[in-house]
């Protein structure tokens, strides 16, 4: 059998994984070659990033160091390295072809350093050892009829897990045959709205700020009613006087503020749904990682008539496995299912049988409590740098997920913060980004899924450096000009489509 060794390459500036296949038939100098030539051509291995000394890659591939010589000299050789006596080898660069200047500029030129955008997980910690086996029992177990098409809205097995796993930790109530596997929450959200216009809803209610990326409610023909929303969750009262016929809500942990929706909100939610025979798509993506408190129960426990409850493996596992499911009640099912055949036949089927054994075997919550401490350990060093470089800041949604959310000072310019930073290699995201209408008050969405200590230390030393920096540009602005114009509220939002 192949096997694929994934290996760590590191040096003072470079952490990459090199992977060499111990049973191919090209020798394991040519794949050093050949992996280390792709990763400068393609620019993930930059001009200027320092490799491990042969002797140390030898010890991390456990392969003999004549090979790693022999690749390295084959590389210099082609002017992709630079050999220097009793130093480690230093990325030469590579001249690629000039490239069409489609990318912004900034982002063409300040390679992200450290990466602070919200909600994006620890790919880097993805279980492989662990999914293989998944993948292989799964594999071993299917029988030849079980690779064929099946049941096209989720293999049976995954659904019976799925619903277990849900009743078991998030109090939905989910009958198996209500569950629909998808293609990740894009899917679902897309086949919930397509199913809410075959059934006559044309005005759909959604959370601003929130998650906006529409085009799956926009191909659906969908009239979108953005609907406030405060340190509770979504303004009830504001979605009870709007013409919304429906409803997208992030109950758990609002994206992008982190607010839980309350108790008193839940409740007028679900009357208002009944009243005006509506329904609500749920977004539970993150809800696996709450660290202060217990989980906060699904919405849909409430409602399981009138709630159409989402999941996704996208913060827990990897977006790539493009994995997630809905339970739909008895109403939507019908339609759901229609559309999704209309679609496509389903996702993989060895895929959801590997998510299905990785699930049964325990492996899916081991890993689900490996990361909450990962998490949490990062979330706390970045609220004590905060604390520390920050004193003033204000923050929110820290209990749950993989960012925080920090209000900056009356006034700040959170365009010119984002861009700075970014300017410096540090990549951070607007609540503005986010917002439909102009919104109050400005602040910055912290992502520390994918940061590490130093990597948060280095960022928010930035951050506090650009707000000092700004703070006193607006002091001597005030001393010259004693009535400072302030920023429009909405500057620097990304487009609407609603616009
Ligand atoms: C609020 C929210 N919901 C859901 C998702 C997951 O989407 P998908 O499962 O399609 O990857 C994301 C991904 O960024 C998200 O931010």
């Amino acid at each position: 059998m192949t096997t694929l060794a994934p290996i760590v390459l590191t040096s003072s500036s470079a952490a990459w994984p090199l992977r060499i296949d111990r049973e191919s038939r090209e020798t394991l100098s040519a794949q050093i070659q050949v992996r280390l030539r792709g990763a400068i051509r393609a620019g993930a291995l930059r001009s200027g990033v320092k490799l491990p000394s042969t002797r140390s890659l030898a010890g991390q591939l456990g392969v003999s160091r004549p090979l790693v010589v022999e690749a390295y000299a084959q590389l210099a050789a082609e002017g992709y390295l630079e050999l220097r006596r009793g130093a480690c080898p230093v990325v030469a660069g590579f001249a690629a072809p000039p490239r069409q200047a489609s990318r912004a500029p900034a982002e063409e030129e300040t390679p992200i350093r450290f990466d602070l955008r919200p909600a994006i997980p620890d790919l880097g910690m993805f279980p492989r050892q662990a999914w293989l086996r998944a993948v292989r029992a799964a594999l071993n177990g299917m029988t030849a009829e079980e690779l064929g098409y099946g049941d096209r809205h989720g293999a049976v097995r995954l659904r019976n897990v799925i619903a277990d796993y849900l009743g078991r930790t998030r109090g939905v109530l989910a009958d198996p045959d209500l569950v629909v596997v998808t293609g990740g929450f894009a899917e679902g959200r897309a086949l919930f709205c397509h199913a809410l216009r075959a059934r006559g809803i044309e005005r759909l209610g959604v959370e601003d700020p929130s998650y906006s990326d529409w085009e799956g409610v926009d191909m659906a023909g969908l009239h979108r009613i953005p609907i406030a929303v405060d340190s509770a969750g979504i303004d009830i009262a504001a979605a009870e006087t709007s013409a919304a016929q429906a409803l997208f809500v992030t109950p758990a942990h609002q994206f992008p503020i982190g607010a839980v929706l309350g108790a008193e909100r839940r409740s007028r939610l679900v009357s208002w749904l009944r009243d005006r025979d509506g329904f609500a798509l749920e977004d539970d993506y993150d809800a696996e990682f709450r660290y202060d408190q217990s989980p906060v129960g699904a919405l849909q426990g409430l409602a399981p008539d009138r709630i159409v409850y989402a999941g996704t493996v996208s913060k827990t596992l990897a977006p790539g496995l493009r994995l997630g499911w809905l339970v739909v009640p008895p109403d939507l099912a019908d339609p759901v299912r229609a559309i999704q055949r209309r679609w496509n036949a389903g996702p993989p089927r060895i895929d959801q049988a590997a998510l299905a054994a990785f699930m049964e075997s325990g492996a899916y919550d081991r890993h689900l409590r490996r990361m909450r401490r990962v998490y949490r350990r990062r979330r706390d060093t970045l609220m004590a740098l905060l604390a520390d470089k920050l004193p003033e800041a204000r923050f929110e949604g820290v209990a749950a997920g993989l960012h925080i959310t920090l209000r900056l000072p009356d006034g700040a310019d959170e365009l010119g913060i984002c861009t700075e930073l970014r300017r410096r290699g540090v990549a951070v995201e607007g609540l503005s980004r986010y917002s439909i209408r102009p919104y109050g008050s400005a602040a910055l969405l912290l992502g520390y899924g994918r940061a590490s200590e130093s990597g948060l230390r280095a960022s928010v030393q930035a951050l506090a450096e650009v707000v000092s920096s700004q703070g006193e540009q607006d002091r001597g602005t005030a001393r010259t000009a004693p009535a400072r114009r302030r920023a429009p509220p909405d500057q620097g939002r990304a487009p609407h489509a609603d616009e």
